[in-house]
């Protein structure tokens, strides 16, 4: 059964150790690309795929996450009395429809699949999505579209994937392919984190699902996987056989802000993409590209 998807699930109940730190007091989520923070350009690629309604899945200390979605009516008093428009419809981005947004507590970090799992009361019989925000994705059309598009014609479970280095299939969950179809591949099998040796491919998966109401069955088990967690790749690769499962290779360039270097790059992408920083930031690049091969 194929049926529009509306419901997003945010697993952001995570410590964030690679960003300590900062995340002692700032969740990940909050943290700011150019001006905006991650959640925000996960919210907009949603917007985009037609989303309505955003389920965090959030721990102690998150609570900067819930108020930033909030209004900010004195925020708004002093900008509407400044006369600073732009900056009022900059704030109206981050609101979301009163109803339209939940937050339910992971009391124990027992894994990703545990933290989308405790959102199954929310979901009910529906597919939905699942949006890891610190994969950031920069496309001209928004990663879950494309894959909101592919999922009309598939039906089933659908995961984003993306070529990745041989020796780097450790830090992945990867597909084995059945069928490669181009964009679309047909799944066979899926292993969490395989040595380079071991890996059935190194097309990686990465934060975008769709994925049917099946999963959260299958997550009900409670099984452990690799590194002792609950492990959302198991409960996918359950459907194999079942209502079967597609990688989608999109069309984009995926940043992963969970780790310094990643949030680096993208800090640069980002910010040269921006039509109010492009000709300072890049006269600065390259300054410093020059200095530092000088250097060497
Ligand atoms: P990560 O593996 O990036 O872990 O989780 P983390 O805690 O966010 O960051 P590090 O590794 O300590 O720096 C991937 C996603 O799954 C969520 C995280 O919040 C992140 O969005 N997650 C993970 C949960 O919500 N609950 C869990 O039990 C585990």
């Amino acid at each position: 059964m194929k049926r529009k998807v509306t419901k997003a699930i945010f697993p952001v109940a995570g410590l964030g150790t690679r960003f300590l730190p900062a995340t002692k007091s700032v969740p990940k989520e909050i943290m700011t690309l150019v001006d905006r923070p991650l959640i925000q350009y996960a919210i907009d690629e949603c917007r985009a795929a037609g989303i309505e309604e955003f389920i965090f899945v959030t721990s102690r200390g998150k609570s900067a996450l819930e108020d930033y979605f909030d209004s900010s009516p004195v925020l708004e008093a002093e900008l509407q009395r400044k006369g600073k428009d732009k900056l009022l419809k900059v704030l109206e981005e981050t609101y979301v429809d009163s109803g339209g947004i939940a937050y339910i507590r992971q009391q124990k970090a027992l894994g990703l699949g545990h933290a989308v799992w405790c959102a199954r009361r929310l979901i009910g019989d529906e597919p939905f999505a699942v949006v890891l925000p610190d994969d950031v994705i920069a496309a001209e059309k928004p990663c879950l579209q494309q894959m909101v598009e592919a999922y009309a014609e598939t039906g089933g479970n659908m995961v984003a994937a993306m070529e990745v280095p041989q020796d780097k299939t450790s830090a992945y969950g990867v597909l084995d392919v059945r069928q490669d179809m181009g964009n679309l591949v047909s799944v066979k099998g899926m292993v969490e984190k395989p040595k380079a040796e071991d890996a059935p491919s190194n097309l990686a998966v990465i934060g975008r699902y769709i994925l049917t109401p099946k999963i959260m069955d299958n997550l009900n088990q409670g099984k452990q996987g690799a590194g002792g967690e609950i492990q959302l790749t198991d409960a996918i690769a359950d459907e194999i056989d079942g209502e079967g499962v597609f990688g989608l290779r999109f069309r984009g360039q995926r940043f992963d802000c969970g780790s310094k270097a990643g949030f680096l790059q993208a800090t640069v992408a980002f910010g040269l993409a921006r039509d109010d920083l492009r000709d300072e930031f890049s006269q600065y690049l390259r300054e410093m590209t020059a200095i530092d091969s000088a250097a060497q």
